[in-house]
């Protein structure tokens, strides 16, 4: 058990796929997932483990934002022995060629947070995804014959960014979209030895004010559930 919790050891698989939201963890769990059985509820952070095509594994919330994705993710590295997370969530378009409900997969994380700072490097980090992940999910996406971008994400510490016009200055940097998590969840794995990817749906683009319907987002949300569960087959 640790603060933010419940499970014992033993009851989480080595692979955890983590969305921001905890409902979405549950809908995951009831929609893909067989010989389910819930770990964790405390502060509402579910957790799940079952199988995905006989294939053991785990889903949990994460949570918005680094300090969150930060607690969950240590915990589960260092307490339960997981060895893979891979973050399932949605992010804002930066570069002009992304559309609605593409995907975007982050091989690396920029920020503006200090979450790097407790490091005490004599520098700036770079924040990288798990390679062997990546391979596995690129190469997922591909036999799913979906729309992948593979590139830098911003994970930004503000969703209500005062400076409306810094966005920009990111894509001018190559910076795909725009998510909350990825460089505590990367930066994390890093520290403890582990792995980590970040998959994401492209839910609002800076380029275009477009609105979505919840059908749309529902299955674009499945589609890259499967992208991220397929790669775990591999
Ligand atoms: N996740 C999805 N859209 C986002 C945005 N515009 N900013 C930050 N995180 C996001």
């Amino acid at each position: 058990m640790t603060p933010h919790n419940e499970a014992n050891r033993g009851d989480i698989k080595k692979t955890v796929l983590m969305p921001g939201d905890p409902l979405r963890a549950k809908y995951i769990a009831e929609n893909f997932l067989t010989d389910v059985k819930q770990f964790n509820a405390v502060r509402n952070m579910l957790g799940f483990s079952g199988k995905y095509k006989g294939k053991e594994l785990s889903v949990m919330g994460s949570g918005m934002g680094i300090p969150s994705i930060g607690i969950y993710a240590h915990e589960l590295y260092e307490k339960y022995d997981v060895e893979n997370i891979i973050r399932v969530g949605s992010c804002g378009a930066y570069n002009k060629d992304l559309k609605l409900f593409d995907l975007v997969i982050a091989m690396g994380a920029s920020s503006d947070s200090n979450f790097a700072h407790q490091f005490n490097l004599p520098g700036t980090i770079s924040a990288i995804c798990d390679f062997d992940l990546l391979r596995k999910a690129v190469i997922s996406a591909e036999k799913l014959d979906m729309n992948v971008k593979v590139g830098n994400v911003f994970s930004s510490d503000v969703f209500y960014n005062n400076n409306e016009d810094e966005w920009k200055r990111w894509e001018d940097m190559g910076i795909l979209a725009v998510e909350m998590e990825s460089y505590g969840l990367y930066l994390t794995a890093q520290k403890l030895g582990k792995k980590a990817l970040t998959i994401l749906t492209v839910s609002d683009s800076f380029h275009m004010k477009e609105q979505t319907t919840p059908k749309e987002r529902e299955k674009s949300f499945n589609d890259m559930i499967l992208v991220a569960l397929e790669s775990c087959l591999i």
